[in-house]
Parts: structure tokens; C-alpha cells; sequence
């Protein structure tokens, strides 16, 4: 049985959710953070509070920086051991233009003399398990190959690989033969990621790639919160009870922290981003487009009573 890791989604996997999966599902080995940024010369408040150990106390959570410079790197480093941290992951793959643009996420890879320095950076900080997220490139995985070999001269925990490029954002197919390759190169542990959405789908990887360290989901799991519990289990697990479970612990939760109906309805209607395959598409749209909190539970309530 690989282990099964949950991958950082902004504006999803945020310490409450990561926290309600935990307790009410689990199966997964650890909870990677949305990426913590440096912006005008510190720590957003809102991450800070994401990887603050006191909010993550019972979940195996790993927190993920995003970086253009060994400076920028250093910063957030030292930031994040300070917290308590011993383990960090890189992200080498994030195509949004902000961050991209900026030589950052999947940025980084083309600026070889950036990526020489964080090498350097990572011997420098030896006490820490670095591990790195990366995307193929931004148009092809010759950067991406470049990069693995360079990172061949580092012992990090593992290399998380999506097999899209950059420009693709999240359209098309992953490129299994691009994985292939630097499946091939990586001296690394190496992790796969990307559009794994059944058990089934993770054998299929399993059975391609038989030398993988683990398998890294997001959005399979957002939507379907069994399913690193089905794989480990070997099991089928109606995933709708699960689902209104963790909906219901997030309703609480996070009507502490949101104010009023509107924030609370924006961030509810999120929750079922990636759950529209399990319930047809009229409940779908009822709950989504349910414009006050009573006609959004009641949608809901439909789901409940048929599960
Ligand atoms: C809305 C959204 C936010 C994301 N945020 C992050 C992030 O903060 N850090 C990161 O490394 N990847 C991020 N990703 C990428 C995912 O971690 C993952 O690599 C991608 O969704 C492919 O895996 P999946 O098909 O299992 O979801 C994000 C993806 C989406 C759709």
C-alpha cells in the first residue's frame, strides 16, 4: 500500500477542512498547506494562522513555501522552523500567472541560477525534509528533467510530480510519458500527482510506476473524502455520509470564524466544487445557486435524506 497524501488546494484545504478530514475520515499519511508566501517583507496573518501548530494539532501536516530567491527562501525558512517545523515542502509547480510571473511555483524552474541556489540552500539547512512539488515546465518537461537531476544531488524526502505543464493550468490530459521520463532520471524518492479520482485510478498508477514512494490527490479527495480510505481499506465507501458529515462539522466550525450568511454561502457553495459526479445535476445546482441560507440547507437536507 502506497501512502496516500492529501495535496494543498488554496482556498479548500485550509487548516479547518484539513482538521475535519482528519477526524471524521482520515486514511491520509499527511495534509500538505497551501503555500505560504512572502508578501511586503512578511507572512500573510491568514497563513501564519493556517501553520500555526496550535490549529493543527492532531493532523500530519506539512507546510508548503513558494519562493523566487534563496532570499525569499531563506525568510520563510527560518519562519517556519521557528514554528516548530521540521519538514517543508517546495513549491516548484504552481502555474497562477501571479506567482509564475514572478519566478515562483513554476517559475522557478527555467532560472537555473536561482534553482543552483536553493540547492545550496537546502545542503544549508540540513536539519530540515525538504521535499519539492513540481509541475513539468511551463511549456515542456525539458526544465522540469533539468531540474530532477540537479535535485539528484540532494537527499530531499520525495519529489511530488503533476505531469501538466504550466501553460496547461489544469486543462487536458497529464502526460504520463513526460512522469515516465522523470520517473527514469529521479535518484529521489518520487510521488505521483494528478487527476486521480478512484481506487482504481491509483492501481493503474501503482501498476505503471511500481517504484513510486506515494501518491499525492487534491481534488479526488475533495470530492470524494473516502478515497484514500478506500484504497487503504480495499474497500467501496458510500462517500456521501462522509461528505455531509464534513460538511457539517465545517458549518460549525467556520460559522465562528465567517461573518454573516454571504461569507458563510460563498464558502459552503465552494465545498461541492468537486462533488458533482456524486448526485445529479439538479441537486447540484440547487445547492450551488441557492441564493440565502435557507434555501441552501434545505438543498443539502435533500442530499441528507437520500444518502
Ligand atoms: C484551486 C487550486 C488551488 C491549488 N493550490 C495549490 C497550492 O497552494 N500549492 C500547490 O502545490 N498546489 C496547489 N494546487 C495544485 C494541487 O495541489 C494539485 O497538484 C492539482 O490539483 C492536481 O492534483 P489533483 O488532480 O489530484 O487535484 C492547487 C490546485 C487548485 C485547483
Amino acid at each position: 500500500m502506497l501512502p496516500i497524501y492529501f495535496a494543498p488546494l488554496q482556498g479548500y484545504t485550509d487548516d479547518v477542512y484539513r482538521r475535519t478530514h482528519h477526524d471524521l475520515v482520515g486514511g491520509v499519511a499527511a495534509y500538505y498547506t497551501p503555500f505560504v508566501r512572502m508578501e511586503a517583507g512578511s507572512i500573510r496573518s491568514k497563513d501564519m494562522r493556517d501553520i500555526n501548530p496550535e490549529n493543527n494539532v492532531r493532523t500530519p501536516v506539512i507546510p508548503q513555501i513558494i519562493f523566487n530567491s534563496r532570499k525569499e527562501f531563506e525568510y520563510l525558512v527560518n519562519r517556519v522552523e521557528a514554528l516548530g517545523y521540521k519538514q517543508m515542502d517546495l513549491n516548484m509547480g504552481c502555474p497562477f500567472p501571479l506567482q509564475a510571473k514572478h519566478g515562483r511555483g513554476v517559475g522557478i524552474l527555467a532560472n537555473e541560477q536561482v534553482m543552483n541556489d536553493i540547492i545550496e540552500g537546502i545542503k544549508a539547512h540540513s536539519n530540515i525534509k525538504f521535499s519539492v512539488k513540481m509541475r513539468l515546465g511551463w511549456d515542456d518537461n525539458t526544465h522540469a528533467l533539468n531540474v530532477v537531476r540537479k535535485l539528484n544531488s540532494v537527499e530531499i524526502e520525495h519529489v511530488t510530480i503533476h505531469p501538466r505543464t504550466g501553460e496547461q493550468q489544469y486543462k487536458g490530459c497529464v502526460d504520463l510519458d513526460s512522469f515516465a521520463a522523470l520517473y527514469q532520471v529521479c535518484e529521489n524518492p518520487i510521488i505521483y500527482n494528478g487527476d486521480l479520482r478512484t481506487a482504481d485510478d491509483i492501481h493503474k498508477i501503482e501498476e505503471l510506476f511500481p517504484k513510486i514512494s506515494g501518491i499525492m490527490i487534491g481534488r479526488g479527495l475533495l470530492g470524494r473524502p473516502s478515497l484514500a480510505k478506500e484504497y487503504n481499506e480495499n474497500r467501496e465507501i458510500n462517500p456521501l455520509p462522509l461528505l455531509i458529515d464534513i460538511h457539517d462539522a465545517l458549518m460549525q466550525e467556520y460559522s465562528r470564524i465567517l461573518k454573516g450568511d454571504t461569507q458563510m454561502l460563498n464558502k459552503m457553495h465552494t465545498f461541492w466544487d468537486f462533488s458533482q459526479d456524486l448526485m445529479d445535476r439538479k441537486t447540484y445546482k440547487k445547492i450551488v445557486k441557492s441564493g440565502n441560507m435557507k434555501n441552501y440547507l434545505a438543498a443539502v437536507n435533500a442530499i441528507r435524506i437520500a444518502k
